[in-house]
């Protein structure tokens, strides 16, 4: 035990109200995140697939991580059709000398949106883009009225069921937060979202932001599913800045009042002279006008002005023809990406290395 915590160390751990993992039979191991792995299980009492989730305690030296208590507590006060359900936490057995492992046990789903974007033989029609957007904007304007932010808006934290039910998963990065106040700032992290989905607030050290992050990570999304590559690939942060300027123009105070008082704002040399051009970039890839007006919407460089989830549900886009549809019938034709094995499936974060989609970033 690496424990410094005599306490710990002197009282044999007891976890009366938290079950063994071993009710759940592993089957497969489905993903490799950052913070730990997790398998595709099944319960033994009611044969009901499940996702087992480890909670990595490895650099833990004081005791539970303070990321899954947040993870645990935000699941447990969210309750929506749009967002993962988690079933509860369980404990592997207690051994002598060794300390228990914890997990979460979460509903499956048969995909994650990263395995189906990257899937050159799922076609999209207007309306299951519609339907997957809809779905991912409900789960945003539920949390997002509840003052909580995901921080880490991508593809493969969108999962979908095999009913074509979309749920918002992966919250080891969201944060309750204080609506933001005159007279008090607030200080959050700014390294957070995966960089290829990270608004350029945060790239440029804001601390005091908002819901407005997830929404940019929103508007690469949409982009992508026509596109069907994540839209700007930066290799670093500076480069990330790169690739939104050319493509939404040059970051200046006179389109985004404020921001030369950002921290990073003049410690990183910033392309001058770039004009936006979301639109004539995007339109040979998305045909669809009303998608393109929110795209736009959503990739505006001041989170002040960037659109909202509330407003984007609001939008024409899912009022118009075709409507939206179940997305039940398109997925029942693809088997579970959790099927194929671990290395065919390339799992996470490499899909611009996919060899048989061509996959130009379109910055
Ligand atoms: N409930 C689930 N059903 C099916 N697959 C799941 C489920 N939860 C997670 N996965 C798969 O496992 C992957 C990693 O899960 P998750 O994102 O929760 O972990 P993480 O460690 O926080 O990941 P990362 O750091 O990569 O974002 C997901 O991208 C998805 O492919
Ligand atoms: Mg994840």
């Amino acid at each position: 035990m690496t424990h410094s915590n005599g306490l710990e160390q002197s009282l044999p751990l007891e976890f009366p109200y938290i079950d063994d993992v071993s009710q759940y039979e592993r089957i497969d191991k489905i993903g490799q995140g950052t913070y730990g792995e997790v398998f595709k299980g099944r319960c033994r009492k009611t044969n009901e697939f499940v996702a087992i989730k480890l909670i990595l305690m490895n650099q833990e030296k004081e005791g539970f991580p303070i990321t899954a208590l947040r993870e645990i507590k935000i699941l447990q006060g969210l309750r929506h059709d749009n967002i993962v359900r988690l079933i509860e936490m369980c404990r592997s057995t207690v051994e002598k000398s060794s300390r228990s492992k914890f997990y979460f046990i979460f509903e499956f789903c048969d995909h994650d949106l990263a395995g189906i974007l990257r899937n050159v033989q799922v076609k999209f029609k207007l309306e299951h883009i519609k339907s997957i957007m809809q779905q991912l904007l409900y789960a945003l304007y539920c949390i997002h009225t509840n003052h909580i932010i995901h921080r880490d808006i991508k593809p493969a934290n969108i999962l979908i069921t095999r009913n074509g039910v979309l749920k918002l998963a992966d919250f080891g990065l969201s944060k309750l937060i204080t609506p933001p106040r005159l007279d008090q700032k607030n200080r959050h992290t700014y390294r957070v979202v995966t960089m290829w989905y990270r608004p350029p607030e945060l790239l440029l050290g804001e601390r005091d932001y908002g819901p407005a992050i997830d929404m940019w990570g929103v508007g690469c999304i949409f982009a992508e599913m026509w596109i069907r590559c994540p839209i700007m690939q930066g290799e670093t942060e500076q480069h990330q800045l790169e690739l939104i300027s050319s493509l939404c123009g040059s970051i200046k105070p006179n389109v985004w009042p404020g921001v030369d008082s950002l921290p990073l704002y003049n410690k990183i040399k910033l392309p001058e002279g770039e004009r936006r051009k979301v639109y004539d970039r995007m339109k040979p890839y998305i045909p669809e006008s009303l998608a393109l007006d929110l795209i736009d919407q959503l990739l505006i460089l001041d989170p002040k002005q960037r659109i909202n989830a509330d407003n984007v549900l609001r939008s024409d886009f899912f009022y118009s023809d075709p409507p939206v549809i179940d997305l039940k019938e398109l997925l029942s034709k693809y088997h579970s990406m959790f099927d194929l094995k671990e290395t065919s499936r390339n799992v996470n974060h490499q899909r611009s290395k996919f060899p048989n989609l061509s996959c130009d970033p379109i910055y």
